[in-house]
């Protein structure tokens, strides 16, 4: 990850390979948001401004020579849009320029950025951004390749807090909190003939021996004590594959925890959609289909790294969705943790079925609060496109979830249990059914299968399938590939439950 550091010096007496600024579009055109600038440079910025093609609108990032008053060899012009009508910019349009201006630094040493940081929550999201922007996946490039991808390595981010003990807490949780986001993007990228079940609980347990003494207990059940202890969910999604299932659990417990909260993803390696094969195209972006697990792994980490006072368990449904002579069937009927019995209509609807044995789980270890992470649906992409997750459950765990989202600044939006679809449930030979014969409502109706195995523990589940993996072009601080998307979120209903 880049090494960020703040300073109070003037950003244009700093040299370095860049010195990114600010835009911003006003009613006399362009402007230039950074006021400790030669003013003959930005006089000239904002007159060529139409020439120069830029326009301040967010997103838009130009790089232009810095002349002879900058120290820095260039400037990297990032637009923020408007400015709200007190005159400031809104943290996720911060976060998002930042992050928009870093990942143009690929192949680049080192940067300045001087964007308007000037209190805790400025500067925060600045640093958020450019972190989270100076990313790439490397692992397996060649070296020459990889050296040009190479995210820009130091960043000075120019604050008038430098010195202040606040704006050093605030960039080390920017730090710990772009460390998760990245690690759970190295997760989703990594291709699945290196990430099974059990590649990634090793990954788990040398997150957390990382950690030193900060104290994360770590358990994996295999596929042989997945059956004995009655995991039918996850041992039968996972006994079509040579590489058999796990179950990992995390369990982050300080001393003065104010709440007690479990975290279940869902970690399919692969979804072929088993003997109810996938089209081709729609198994092309399936190795992303362990993002959920992903996301609760560095959550879990980063939680323990910020010392959070809430005991956070983490539950890592792991499994590969294969069609083989071993695998299960539809019509096969297996009984879940817990003891309820499922009809298998669709082997593809597998991934409730390992994420009910984890929500099982995490209600006998007894929680305030158990939340799922899942790339559960194809139907949530139907319902909220590709950058709006989904969240449902019992009504205030769902809204605490939303109200965390708005203030990291993910897109997440609510979504109802319409009592009706439940009757998709019913089964001529069993409890229950993994998939209803009607796709209307598809997104819900995972949401009621999954709400049947947690009992009266305040719950939400968060469908994450389009967000976790941008197959698009990189925008903001969202690269190509694996996303990390709902670790924000997720740290920041922990920090919420913490009083932070
Ligand atoms: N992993 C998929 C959902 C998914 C689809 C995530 C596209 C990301 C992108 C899930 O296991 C699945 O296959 N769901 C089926 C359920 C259906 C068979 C009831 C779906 O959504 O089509
Ligand atoms: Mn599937
Ligand atoms: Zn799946």
């Amino acid at each position: 990850m880049a090494d960020l550091t703040l300073t109070g010096k003037k950003p244009s007496t700093i040299a370095a390979d860049a010195l990114v600024v600010g835009t911003c579009s006003t009613s006399d055109g362009v402007a230039v948001v950074a006021d400790q600038l030669p003013a003959r440079l930005v006089e000239q910025i904002e007159s060529l401004a139409p020439r120069l093609g830029v326009t301040g609108a967010l997103q838009e990032v130009r790089t232009v020579p810095a002349g002879s008053d900058v120290a820095a060899d260039v400037l990297v012009l990032t637009g923020l849009g408007e400015r709200e009508p007190d005159g400031t910019f809104d943290h996720e349009t911060l976060r998002t320029a930042a992050g928009a201006a870093v990942r143009t630094l690929a192949g680049a040493a080192d940067a300045v950025i001087a964007l308007p940081a000037v209190d805790e929550a400025e500067l925060g999201a600045v640093a958020e951004g450019a972190l989270l922007g100076a990313y790439a996946y490397t692992r397996y490039r060649e070296e020459k390749a990889a050296g040009k991808l190479t995210p820009v390595t130091r960043l000075q981010v120019a604050t008038s807090m430098y010195r202040s003990a606040r704006a050093k807490a605030v960039t080390a949780r920017a730090e710990v909190l772009a460390a998760a986001v990245q690690g759970t993007r190295d997760l989703v990228n990594c291709p699945p003939n290196d990430l099974y079940p059990a590649a990634f609980a090793d990954a788990a347990k040398a997150a957390v021996k990382e950690l030193g003494a900060r104290g994360v207990k770590v358990t994996v059940l295999d596929d042989k004590q997945l059956v004995a202890g009655g995991y039918g969910g996850i041992a039968g999604v996972g006994q079509g594959s040579s590489r058999g299932p796990r179950l990992v659990k995390l369990t982050y417990a300080p001393s003065k925890a104010t709440s007690k909260v479990a975290i279940v993803g869902k970690g399919i390696t692969f979804d072929t959609g088993g003997i109810s094969l996938k089209p081709p195209a729609g198994m092309l972006t399936m190795k992303s289909d362990m993002a959920g697990a992903a996301a609760v792994l560095h959550t879990v980490v980063a939680a323990a790294r910020l010392g959070l006072p809430v005991a956070v368990t983490g539950y890592l449904c792991l499994a590969e969705n294969m069609p083989s002579a071993t695998a299960q069937r539809p019509s096969d009927v297996v009984t879940m943790r817990g003891g309820k019995t499922v009809e298998i209509t669709n082997t593809d609807a597998e991934g409730r079925l390992v994420m009910a044995d984890g929500l099982v789980a995490a209600v006998e270890d007894g929680h305030d609060a158990v939340l799922d992470i899942a790339t559960l649906t194809g139907a949530q992409m139907v319902a909220l496109g590709n950058r709006t997750s989904a969240v449902m459950g019992s009504d205030a765990v769902r809204d605490e979830v939303k109200a965390a989202a708005d203030t990291v600044g993910e897109p997440f939006w609510p979504m109802p249990l319409p009592a009706e679809l439940q009757a998709g449930l019913k089964s001529n030979v069993a409890d229950m059914v993994n998939a209803a014969s009607d796709r209307a409502g598809g997104m819900l109706f995972a949401g009621h299968f999954l709400a049947e195995f947690v009992g009266d523990t305040p719950w939400a589940h968060l469908d994450i399938a389009g967000p976790s993996y941008n197959e698009k072009a990189a925008h903001g601080y969202t690269p190509v590939g694996g996303t990390g998307v709902g670790v924000r979120t997720l740290l920041g209903f922990l920090e919420g439950r913490a009083g932070a």
